[in-house]
């Protein structure tokens, strides 16, 4: 059961798609060699969590057939602006949506350390390889507990355009919790700064445990630092791997 506020409304949608591309086009050198055979034969590549569709135009762009998903209606809205040669793009809340059957699940952005506990992220991951056709291939990032450890001390980030701004304050409440206190600012068209405040409440996960909890389901994965050549901020790991065939 879900009790925080919705993630992404309108404003942290905007400022997201507009300041935080670099992490899909940092990832998806890596991952677009990983899903190379799933293009080859033409497969369907399940996104989670796409938001506003930035590793999506990656993936469209290299001749993927992609249904993307998120479960945020104003970050969908921007990815079907952004991508409109995307299969479908459609709301799809994790852990409990069912997943349609794909032949690669993508997921960049740490959106399954968005669930609210452990439980709901293991519930994820099972749906996850249940939805994966025999041979079909799971990219996805994750934030380990280490996550929090390297950030127990963070200073509050901002970073301020002329159109919007965005601060943001971390703290760690618990060794698997890392809580973001974002507050955005957008000009509107008649000049005036509009405010709005979220808090996205993170689970972190011991990543070290993820590839036993697959291979109970089918999958065999390797828990990385890269998906390819890439570097990513420390604790956030890559979870790469091939479904059984059965
Ligand atoms: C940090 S953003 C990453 C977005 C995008 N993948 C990117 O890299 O730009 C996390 C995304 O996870 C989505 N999300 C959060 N909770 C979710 C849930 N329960 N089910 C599906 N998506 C969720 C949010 O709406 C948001 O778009």
């Amino acid at each position: 059961m879900t009790a925080h506020e919705p993630y992404y409304r309108g404003d942290l949608a905007l400022v997201h798609d507009l300041g935080f591309g670099f992490h899909a086009d940092r990832c998806a050198p890596g991952i677009l060699a990983l899903l190379e055979p799933v293009r080859q034969r033409r497969g369907l590549v399940l996104e989670l969590g796409c938001g506003t569709g930035l590793l999506t135009r990656h993936l469209v762009d290299a001749g993927h057939r992609v249904l993307a998903t998120d479960a945020s209606p104003a970050m969908l809205a921007r990815a079907r602006q952004a991508v409109p040669g995307a299969e479908e793009i459609r709301q799809l809340v994790l852990p409990d949506d069912p997943l349609p059957r794909a032949d690669a699940i993508v997921s960049v952005g740490h959106v399954l350390n968005y669930l609210d506990d452990l439980a709901a992220v293991r519930r994820a991951l099972a749906a996850v390889a249940g939805a994966l056709e025999p041979g079909g291939v799971l990219v996805i990032d994750l934030c380990d507990l280490s996550y929090g450890e390297a950030r127990r001390d963070s200073p509050e980030v901002a970073r301020v355009t002329d159109d919007w701004a965005v601060i943001s304050r971390m703290s760690i409440p618990q060794p698997d919790r890392c809580v973001r206190q974002i507050t955005t600012f957008v000009r509107s068209p008649d000049g005036c700064w509009r405010r709005d405040d979220e808090r996205h409440d993170n689970v972190l996960v011991d990543t070290a445990q993820v590839p036993a909890l697959l291979a109970d389901h089918g999958l065999e994965v390797v828990v990385g630092t890269a998906f390819g050549s890439e570097e990513l901020p420390v604790g956030l790991v890559t979870v790469v791997g091939v479904a059984h065939i059965r």
